[in-house]
C-alpha cells in the first residue's frame, strides 16, 4: 500500500459508513518489520471508532477495505491462500487435475479474459475491441477535469488504471476491485514492472504470457480491493471515476451510481461503460436498469432507462448530480480462448456533475 495513496486519499471505515454515515478514519495499527522501504509493511488498519474496532487486513500489499470483511475473506479464501511459486509446467499439471468450475479455474480463465483485453496477447495487439479502445474514446469525449486524483472502479487486472496514470500525469491514481486473483495481477505488476498471467488457449490448457509493464511501476497508482456500493471514502474526494463494464456486474448499480455521484468533487468527470448483459448471478432483475418491462413507455431499453434516472432525465434519482455528457456505442470484446470471444457493444457514457460558482479554475483537458 503506498504511502501516497493513504495519506491523500484517507481511506474511511465502509462499514461504519454503510451502517450510519459516519466518516471515520482509518488507523495503521499494525506494520510488520522491514520491506516497505525500511519503514515496515502496514498488515493491519483498523476503525478507532468504540463501537466498531472493525480490523482491515493489508494483503500483499493491498489493502482490503470492504463492509464486510469476514464474508469477503471466505469468498476469497483459495486465491488468498493460493501458491504464486509453481512453475508453469507443474501449474499446468495441477490446473488438469483441479475441478474445472473450482475456483482455481475459475480465476485462472478470468484472468485470462481480462489480462488479454489489458495487456494484450503477444500476437495480435490491436487496440480494436480492447478496454483501452473504450478507455481512450471515453476519454476523448471528456471535457476538461479539476484538481484531483483518479478512481478505476471494477479495474480488474488493472491495464485501464495503468492507462490512465500514462495519460493524466501526475494525478493519483486507484485502481479498486472486489476479485482479489484479478487485483493481485495488478499489483504484482505494480511491484515488479512485468505483468504475468495464464492465457486460456482450450479447455485446462493455458499458456503463460509475460508482458513488460508501459508504465514503470514508480507511477502513482495502487491497487485496493473495495467494494463500489459502498466505497471506503468521504464523498467528494475524486475529479474522476472509471468504472467500465462494471455496473451489470454488481448488485445494486443504481446503489453504485449513487456513489459515484457522491465521490466526485464538483466538475468532475465520470467515464461509464456496460454491455447490460444482465445476469441474476451478480443483479436481481430488481436492481436491472431496463432489460425487463417491455410494456413501459421506454420498452425496456436499458439506455434510455439509465438516462432517464440521471439529473438531467425524466425521473431522476434524488440527489443525483451527474449529468450526460456525451455518448456512443464501442465494441469490447472479452476473450474466452483462442477460437472463442465474447463480443459486445458497450454503451459508452460520459457523465458530469456541474461545476460549483468558485470552480473552474486548474481544470486540465484529459483527450
Ligand atoms: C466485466 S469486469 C470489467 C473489468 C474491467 N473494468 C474491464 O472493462 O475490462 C467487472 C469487474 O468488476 C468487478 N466487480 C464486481 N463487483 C464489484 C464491486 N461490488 N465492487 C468492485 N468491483 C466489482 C469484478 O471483479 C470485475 O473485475
Amino acid at each position: 500500500m503506498k504511502a501516497a495513496h493513504f495519506k491523500n486519499l484517507r481511506p474511511v471505515c465502509p462499514r461504519c459508513r454503510r451502517e450510519s454515515g459516519a466518516l471515520i478514519a482509518l488507523e495503521v495499527v499494525h506494520v510488520s518489520p522491514g520491506a516497505e522501504s525500511a519503514g515496515g509493511r502496514k498488515e493491519i488498519l483498523a476503525c478507532p471508532a468504540h463501537g466498531c474496532r472493525q480490523e482491515y487486513p493489508v494483503i500483499d500489499g493491498m489493502p482490503v477495505l470492504v463492509p464486510d470483511v469476514r464474508g469477503w475473506v471466505q469468498a476469497n479464501e483459495r486465491d488468498i491462500l493460493a501458491r504464486r511459486d509453481l512453475s508453469d509446467e507443474l501449474g499446468s499439471l495441477l490446473g488438469d487435475c483441479l475441478d474445472p468450475a473450482g475456483p482455481h479455474n475459475v480465476t485462472r480463465h478470468n484472468v485470462s479474459a481480462y489480462a488479454a483485453s489489458h495487456y494484450g496477447t503477444g500476437t495480435d495487439d490491436t487496440e480494436q475491441g480492447t478496454v483501452h479502445g473504450l478507455l481512450r474514446a471515453a476519454m476523448a469525449m471528456a471535457g476538461p477535469l479539476p484538481p484531483g486524483p483518479v478512481l478505476d472502479l471494477g479495474c480488474a487486472v488493472g491495464g485501464t488504471s495503468f492507462h490512465l496514470a500514462g495519460a493524466l500525469e501526475g494525478r493519483l491514481v486507484l485502481g479498486m476491485d472486489m476479485g482479489f486473483g484479478l487485483l493481485r495481477v495488478a499489483h504484482e505488476a505494480l511491484e515488479t514492472g512485468e505483468v504475468v498471467y495464464d492465457l486460456r488457449m482450450n479447455g485446462l490448457v493455458y499458456r503463460r504470457c509475460r508482458r513488460p509493464l508501459w508504465q514503470g511501476p514508480a507511477g502513482p497508482v495502487d491497487f485496493w480491493v473495495g467494494d463500489a456500493s459502498a466505497l471506503p471514502f468521504a464523498p467528494g474526494g475524486f475529479a474522476m471515476v472509471c468504472a467500465l463494464n462494471l455496473l451489470d456486474c454488481v448488485h445494486s448499480p443504481v446503489e453504485v451510481l449513487q456513489q459515484i455521484d457522491a465521490a466526485l468533487v464538483p466538475g468532475g468527470v465520470c467515464l461509464l461503460a456496460m454491455p447490460f448483459d444482465w445476469s441474476v448471478s451478480a443483479t436481481p432483475v430488481e436492481g436491472w436498469i431496463g432489460g425487463h418491462s417491455r410494456r413501459a413507455g421506454d420498452g425496456g431499453c436499458p439506455v434510455t432507462r439509465l438516462r432517464a434516472i440521471l439529473a438531467d432525465g425524466d425521473w431522476p434519482l434524488p440527489g443525483m448530480r451527474l449529468r450526460l455528457a456525451g455518448a456512443q456505442t464501442v465494441p469490447w470484446a472479452v476473450r474466452l480462448h483462442d477460437r472463442a470471444e465474447m463480443l459486445y457493444q458497450s454503451e459508452l457514457m460520459v457523465l458530469s456533475v456541474p461545476a460549483g460558482p468558485s470552480d473552474g479554475g486548474g481544470a486540465v483537458d484529459v483527450a
